[in-house]
């Protein structure tokens, strides 16, 4: 049984095919609309989403499989005191599959060691956001046609922000790939992943204070959030939130085959006069985020869905 805690889980052969299947389920939706009939995925989420749960609930749907879960630490027994490993070892009663999502890095991980289900881990804390990262993949292949030979951007909150975290570790496994971090100097890029990740990878980067000039050099902008629930102070968060604002001006200095992404939600950091540009591509990064949960769920589900239905989800 497979878990998914990091992108790094799968090789990039993996990736490949997990995106491929993806790509086909995009095309073809009809062949995948009865394909985890019976099955159940659970969703529990300690900490706030929206577009991570309600699509890893609309992928289940879209397989014709179902869903049940919480959506607050205090509307589960966590509230009462109970470990995640307690829980998990009921939830795999109850459920085929569980994406969890929680504040305390590595929780889904000590999840998964109790398991009896496949765990998937759907943000743990500032540390890893892998299926965030399979949205990203998706959408850069699909939208760029490579995940190769790019200048990547990625601006804002790069110490706490998960997404960029695991983003990086899935990148550098493509050739030619160049980061520019841009961050202010209090939230750059947390020292494991500079050290342990680029530079012991050799991969090009350069660290900078300016999203202006960085500008004109990017394949993709990929913006981020300054994650307001893990800062230790409020002043801290009121003046850093703010600090880097996307406008229709800015724009003008980028490339014309730039993206942006942005795994979303965004607060102030992309100004709404973006999104007309046909070059935002934030909310089509969010519904390919249900075509790759889709092709997830079935491979963690080892479903082959090249057999007839009555061959699969036999009744246990
Ligand atoms: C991200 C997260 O939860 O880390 N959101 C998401 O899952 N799409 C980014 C964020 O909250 O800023």
């Amino acid at each position: 049984m497979r878990h998914l805690m990091s992108p790094l889980d799968f090789s990039v052969d993996e990736l490949d095919r997990l995106l491929d299947l993806a790509d086909d389920i995009e095309k073809n939706p009809a062949r995948y609309a009865h394909t985890c009939d019976g099955k159940k995925l659970a969703t529990c989420f300690y900490e706030p989403s929206t577009r991570t749960r309600l699509s890893f609930e609309a992928a289940m749907l879209n397989l014709g499989g179902s869903v049940l879960g919480f959506s607050s630490a205090d509307s589960s027994s966590a509230a009462k005191g109970e470990s995640v490993s307690d829980t998990i070892r009921v939830i795999s009663c109850y459920a085929d599959i569980c994406a969890m999502r929680h504040p305390k890095e590595g929780a889904p991980l000590v999840a998964s060691q109790k398991s009896l289900i496949p765990v998937i881990n759907a943000g743990d804390g500032g540390h890893q956001h892998p299926t965030q990262t399979l949205t990203d993949l998706l959408t850069i292949r699909s939208l760029k046609g490579t995940l190769g030979s790019l200048t990547i951007g990625l601006c804002g909150d790069l110490k706490f922000g998960r997404t960029v975290h695991s983003l990086i570790n899935a990148l550098i496994r493509y050739p030619d790939i160049r980061f520019v971090l841009i961050s202010p100097e209090e939230l750059r890029i947390p020292s494991y992943i500079r050290e342990d990740v680029l530079a012991a990878n050799n991969v090009p980067f350069t660290e900078v204070e300016r999203l202006d000039e960085a500008m004109p050099q990017l394949d993709i902008l990929y913006m981020t959030r300054v994650q307001k629930e893990r800062f230790f102070n409020e002043e801290d968060y009121v003046r850093l939130k703010n600090y880097y604002i996307l406008t229709k001006s800015m724009m003008e200095l980028a490339k014309e085959d730039m993206l942006v992404l942005h795994p979303l939600p965004r607060v102030n950091e992309i100004s709404v006069e973006v999104d007309d540009d046909p070059r935002a591509a934030y909310f089509r990064q969010a519904q390919y985020g249900v075509y790759v949960r889709m092709a997830l769920i079935l491979t963690l589900l080892e479903i082959d869905v090249s057999k007839p239905q009555t061959e699969r989800n036999l009744p246990c």
